[in-house]
């Protein structure tokens, strides 16, 4: 689950569905406002599209956990809706609605993995009753991910493999890092484990058990992101029906793991700075300022420094989260955990799918020799595909993708052929949308694919504006 507020381990006590991101799909606006005004009482934060057009970009350029979705949509069926919302969003639950005459598509759509359905016309109270039970649903969801987190943690750094000197130091660093407070900078190149090294330093720390919420400031939208962070008050604004609590709030006693930090817009780096050194806050369309208590892990792929130099970090701010600073280092830096981290790999998914896999000499060759600027992500999704290409109980190297063993790759593919230098940043572009292209616009598949997280690729669509 790779959502912004998906992620975050919700403290049980919290309203049922608070801060759940609920997304209305009906092209009848009277049914639009009626579900919408429900779903606000309950305390979702709700969106609307009138389309299966209009959702996909929702569902592109923000957190959501759960979709109402009318199976009688214009242009694309409710049905091929569905199936492209879970290709795009697995961890979301849908609830279709559908009319009685239609009973039937329902009932397909719940063996296509629709959560649950509603008939038309519904009442008020069946629809109140069906959210409160898709929230309840998700909270047990998110209950027992944190049990499993918290059963995780229980290995020390269990889930972090790498015997490299450079690991061993960064090992040293998180047991460091974990009993103190201050504020962590972790820093590496995307797919290196930033995310992980984070969960270590706080479930190897003294406030184990309290929450770990990671954001993503990066897949949020910019003007959500300070009321995620500092909640608002009801009426800060249009559709502010309850209040809500922010996630520095929620995650008191324990770590607000800031994700992708620079991408945060300017504005709310001051006032996260604000928060960080006064350990207060103040929710949005409020005046009154609360005492917070939280640990402040942040982590970014990009050169802070540069971007300090370039007016686009505050100076300040970047001092004050680099109190403790990690750097995790990039695979092809530390190559002799290549074949440990494949061996990991290629044993946890033998129990995940019971059936026992080796590489041969020659595939351990080429992955050793290749130079994985996606990381360890890219090394996890290339056995990922290479177990899927080959039924045998040895990986060869023809089952390994063509750029790791040196044969061209298929998605690029440059115009005239000629010997012409071409700068890294155009291959990269052309990379990202061929594979775009071919994948018919799914972009979480495309990232995965292209062994980079969903948010390195969304920042740089932005950066090679591409439309896609
Ligand atoms: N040392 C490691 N041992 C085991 N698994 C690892 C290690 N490093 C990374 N991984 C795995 O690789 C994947 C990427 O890790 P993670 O999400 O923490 O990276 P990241 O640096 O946050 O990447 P991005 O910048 O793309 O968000 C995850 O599935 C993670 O479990
Ligand atoms: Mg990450």
């Amino acid at each position: 689950m790779t959502s912004a507020v998906a992620h975050a381990f919700n403290p049980p006590q919290l309203e049922a569905a608070n801060l759940l991101n609920l997304v209305i799909v009906d092209d009848e606006r009277a049914i639009r406002d009626v579900c919408r005004e429900v779903a606000q009482s309950l305390g979702f934060n709700t969106m609307v599209a009138e389309s299966a057009e209009h959702t996909y970009r929702l569902i592109d350029s923000q957190p959501i956990d759960v979709v109402l979705l009318d199976l009688k949509l214009p242009g694309a069926g409710g049905l091929e809706a569905l199936h492209k919302i879970k290709q795009r969003r697995p961890d979301a639950e849908i609830v279709v609605v559908t009319g009685y005459a239609t009973v039937q598509s329902a009932v397909q759509a719940m063996k296509n993995g629709a959560y649950d359905y509603v008939t038309k016309p519904f009442t008020i109270d069946e629809l109140k009753l069906l959210l409160e039970r898709v929230a309840a649903h998700l909270r047990l969801k998110t209950e027992n991910r944190m049990l499993r987190e918290k059963i995780k943690s229980k290995l020390g750094f269990g889930s972090i493999v790498g015997h490299a000197p450079e690991m061993e130091r960064l090992y040293r660093m998180i047991a460091k890092a974990a009993v103190s407070s201050h504020p962590v900078l972790i820093l590496g190149e995307s797919g290196t484990g930033k995310e992980i090294v984070a969960r270590s330093i706080h479930f190897s720390g003294p406030f184990r058990d309290k929450p770990f919420i990671p954001v993503d400031c990066g897949s949020l939208v910019p003007t959500l992101i300070e009321s995620e962070l500092f909640g608002y008050v009801k009426g800060a604004f249009t559709g502010a029906v309850q209040a809500k609590e922010g996630l520095l709030a929620m995650a008191e006693g324990g770590t607000v793991f800031l994700d992708e930090i620079g991408e945060l817009p300017v504005d709310l780096q001051a006032k996260l700075l604000r928060a960080i050194q006064e350990k207060e806050i103040r929710q949005v369309g409020s005046t009154k300022r609360t005492t917070i208590n939280v640990r402040i892990l942040a982590a970014t792929n990009r050169d802070l420094e540069v971007a300090v130099a370039q007016g686009t970090f505050r100076r300040d701010l970047y001092f004050r989260l680099n109190v403790l600073n990690l750097r995790i280092p990039a695979l092809r830096e530390r190559r002799q955990d290549i074949p440990v981290l494949a061996m990991y790999f290629l044993e946890r998914m033998a129990r995940e799918f019971g059936q026992p896999r080796t590489l041969s000499d020659d595939a351990v060759k080429a992955l050793l020799a290749y130079d994985w600027p996606g990381n360890v992500r890219e090394l996890e999704n290339c056995l990922h595909r290479a177990c899927a290409m080959n039924s045998g109980p040895e990986i060869q190297v023809a089952d390994l993708p063509g750029p790791i063993t040196g044969r061209s790759s298929t998605t690029v593919v440059d115009g005239d052929g000629s010997d012409k230098i071409i700068p890294i940043s155009e291959l990269e572009r052309k990379t990202i949308l061929n594979t775009i292209t071919q994948l018919n616009g799914d972009k979480l598949l495309a990232a995965r694919l292209l062994g980079i997280g969903k948010t390195t690729l969304y920042r740089k669509l932005k950066e090679y504006e591409i439309q896609a």
